[in-house]
């Protein structure tokens, strides 16, 4: 039997029954394949029937205030997906009057879709041959096909895009890439894989030469960086501050408490020192009477150190509207979308927030 129809015979006994997969829609499936890229399948099923059921149409999410769609995404983490999300859904509202292009460059040309989506759509709702690439295939293919160089390099990229097209089913793409991705994520798994019950492991190289859990391979680990937020939560008459961040980098459009960025936590008498505890609090007579300290909140390129200082008493007026701070009463704490670090600590710290 030829690779593609084993594939899709071990599919058909063991595939998952998935929402996205009820559907040609190419809204539900970019929807799907976009939240698919962010998290788990069983992590992103409960984003995507959410989604679904507030926005059942491209035209819902378009004409959705971002600050919906950015909450309604909270705790899936990589924000400018969400705001790519929305942009995308303006677009296909706006420039090709609701409905998705129905070509592989159409869909290129859409923001935030790239290969891998595009190729999804084009397969999944409009039965084009092209192949989809993402880490689970990639696993797939440097398994049975015993590539050891690095997969992060273009010219790999490039030779396992050339692969994945050849084995691809010209009859049904559709299915041979639903396969293919659930073969990946299924059997062939990243650590322990199944390879006594593998429909391929007469063939495959990686498993003849022992090496199947070394691949694939990456050349370079992504660099992270250390970085320090210091955070004031005030506490004042069922009050506290927010503020929305503007500046490109992490949690864009999202809210957060006054914060003071630093090269290492702060200390109680270092924060009192700060220009923001000075510019908010002034010399007033405010006590902390809580400090939270949640364990390094990690990014894909960032970790975050947080120190969180609850504070009793006021804060200066004129300070809060010059810097754009918001008074949210507490009961109200969940209309704002927040990154899941300041989520956790709002959970642990406000009885009532229920985001
Ligand atoms: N991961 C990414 N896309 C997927 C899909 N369509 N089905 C299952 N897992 C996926």
């Amino acid at each position: 039997m030829r690779f593609s129809e084993s594939l899709v015979s071990w599919y058909h006994q063991h595939k998952r029954d998935l929402p996205w997969r009820q559907t040609i829609d190419p809204y539900g499936v970019w929807l799907s394949e976009i939240i698919l890229q962010q998290t788990r399948v069983d992590q992103g099923l409960p984003y995507f029937q959410r989604f679904i059921e507030n926005y059942p149409t491209v035209s819902h999410l378009a004409n959705a205030p971002l600050e919906d769609v950015m909450r309604l995404w909270q705790g899936l983490g990589y924000y400018s997906r969400a705001r790519n999300l929305h942009a995308t859904a303006k677009e296909v509202v706006n420039k090709h009057l609701g409905s998705f292009p129905n070509t592989y460059q159409g869909l290129l040309s859409l923001p935030g879709v790239g290969p891998y989506t595009a190729a999804a759509i084009a397969s999944f709702c409009f039965g084009l041959p092209y192949a989809v690439v993402d880490g689970n295939v990639m696993r797939v293919l440097t398994r049975m096909h015993g590539i050891s160089d690095p997969i992060d390099q273009p010219k790999t990229r490039k030779q396992l895009d050339a692969l994945a097209n050849q084995l691809l089913s010209q009859r049904d793409p559709a299915t041979h890439n639903q396969a293919m991705m659930e073969f990946g994520a299924m059997l062939c798994k990243p650590s322990n894989p199944d390879c006594q019950i593998c429909p391929f492991n007469e063939t495959c190289v990686a498993l003849r030469k022992g090496i199947v859990n070394q691949l694939p391979i990456k050349s370079s680990k992504t660099k992270v960086r250390d970085r320090y937020f210091n955070y004031l939560v005030f506490n004042h008459q069922n009050q506290l501050l927010l503020k929305k961040r503007t500046d490109a980098g992490i949690w864009q459009e999202l809210h957060e408490p006054p914060i003071m960025e630093s090269t290492k936590l702060l200390t109680e008498p270092e924060m009192r020192e700060t220009e923001l505890w000075k510019k908010l609090v002034g010399n007033r007579k405010n006590s902390v009477v809580d400090i939270i300290e949640p364990k390094p909140h990690k990014l894909s390129h960032q970790t975050i150190h947080s120190r969180f200082f609850i504070v009793e008493g006021g804060y200066d007026k004129k300070a809060i509207s010059d810097d754009g701070l918001l008074i949210v009463n507490e009961k109200d704490l969940n209309r704002y979308a927040v990154p899941r670090l300041i989520e956790q600590v709002f959970i642990s710290h406000f009885q009532d927030y229920n985001p």
